[in-house]
């Protein structure tokens, strides 16, 4: 299948480009190829590459900076997102939107969120993915949304990585240990995407690892995998490091659809984390 997949060069974007290559014909577009907010681009865009189907990866990601940004954040998750809509819709292309934890409040409790649990955004990057999810379900053809959280993987910034380098730099560290969510392997997301598009599998699915932790275990057992004493990472609540939009308590997301969906099993966020953490310690990630 003819696969369009946008923020091709994002974290996700890349792995997904990496993880379908062999199964599928993929055309990789970032902001450099098409401004996805700009129609007459996405039109073009679209004429050009006769898509079977779209991975919707770009977004705009900086949470605490769409606090300010709101314009152009909502442009780019929810405007370029009804864009997508509309040429998928014109094309007769499926749909998989990427979207994300930040549509719950956090306040649900420790069992997490089900996928038809009502949105109520956190916060205002939240907000736009929300609107992002309301434009897809409008679709007339077969679209997917697949909310993840807590995304890690070969890419520019991420938490394990930031934790890897400040454990090699301070004595101490202090980490948030009252927000509580499921770290997501960008290639194991990827792969998860990989099995959706080709099953009859439509409607909301949660894809991320297996299991759940606080931003505090997760440090501490990267410390581990690095032989670091994981004594050195101290628990701090997240009211001490304030961010500009506000972060949920518990934003755990449960994945019964996918499951039901025959969707192979998912591996823990604890190998998930050692298989990242040996690339980067191995000196194979393209982004050490
Ligand atoms: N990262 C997480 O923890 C997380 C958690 C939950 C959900 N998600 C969702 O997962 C998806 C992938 O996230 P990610 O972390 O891989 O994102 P990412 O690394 O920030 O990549 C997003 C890509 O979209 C591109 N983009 C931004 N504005 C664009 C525009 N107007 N036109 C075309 N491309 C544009 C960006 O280009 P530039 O870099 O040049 O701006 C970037 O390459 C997103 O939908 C995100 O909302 C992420």
């Amino acid at each position: 299948m003819r696969i369009l997949v946008t923020g091709s060069e994002g974290m996700l974007g890349q792995a997904v480009m990496t993880r379908l290559a062999t199964a599928h014909d993929l055309i990789g577009v970032d902001l450099a190829d098409a401004d996805l907010t700009q129609a007459d681009q996405v039109q073009a865009l679209f004429q050009r590459v006769d898509p079977g189907w779209v991975i919707h990866c770009a977004a705009w990601t900086d949470v605490d900076g769409a606090e300010t940004a709101r314009e152009a954040c909502m442009a780019v998750n929810g405007l370029a997102t009804e864009l997508m809509v509309e040429n998928c819709d014109r094309q007769q292309a499926g749909l998989t939107y990427l979207s994300t934890d930040y549509v719950f409040n956090g306040l649900g409790g420790a069992t997490g969120y089900a996928e038809d649990q009502k949105r109520d955004p956190i916060n205002y990057y939240g907000l736009t993915k929300a609107r992002g999810e309301e434009a897809v379900e409008t679709m007339n053809g077969p679209w997917q949304i697949v909310r993840t959280s807590w995304l890690f993987g070969d890419g520019s910034t991420n938490f394990p990585k930031t934790i890897r380098r400040l454990l090699g730099q301070k004595p101490q560290l202090k980490v948030v240990d009252d927000q509580r969510g499921c770290p997501t392997y960008a290639e194991d997301l990827a792969a998860i995407l990989g099995f959706l598009v080709t099953s009859d599998s439509r409607g909301i699915f949660h894809g991320t690892n297996s299991g759940q932790c606080t931003w505090f275990e997760l440090a501490r057992e990267i410390a581990g995998l690095i032989m670091v004493d994981a004594q050195r990472i101290g628990a701090c609540q997240g009211s001490e490091y304030p961010t500009a939009a506000m972060r949920p308590a518990c934003s755990v997301l449960q994945s019964q659809r996918l499951e039901a969906s025959g969707c192979p099993d998912r591996e823990s966020w604890q190998d998930a984390v050692a298989r990242y953490i040996h690339l980067l310690e191995s000196g194979q990630a393209r982004h050490p």
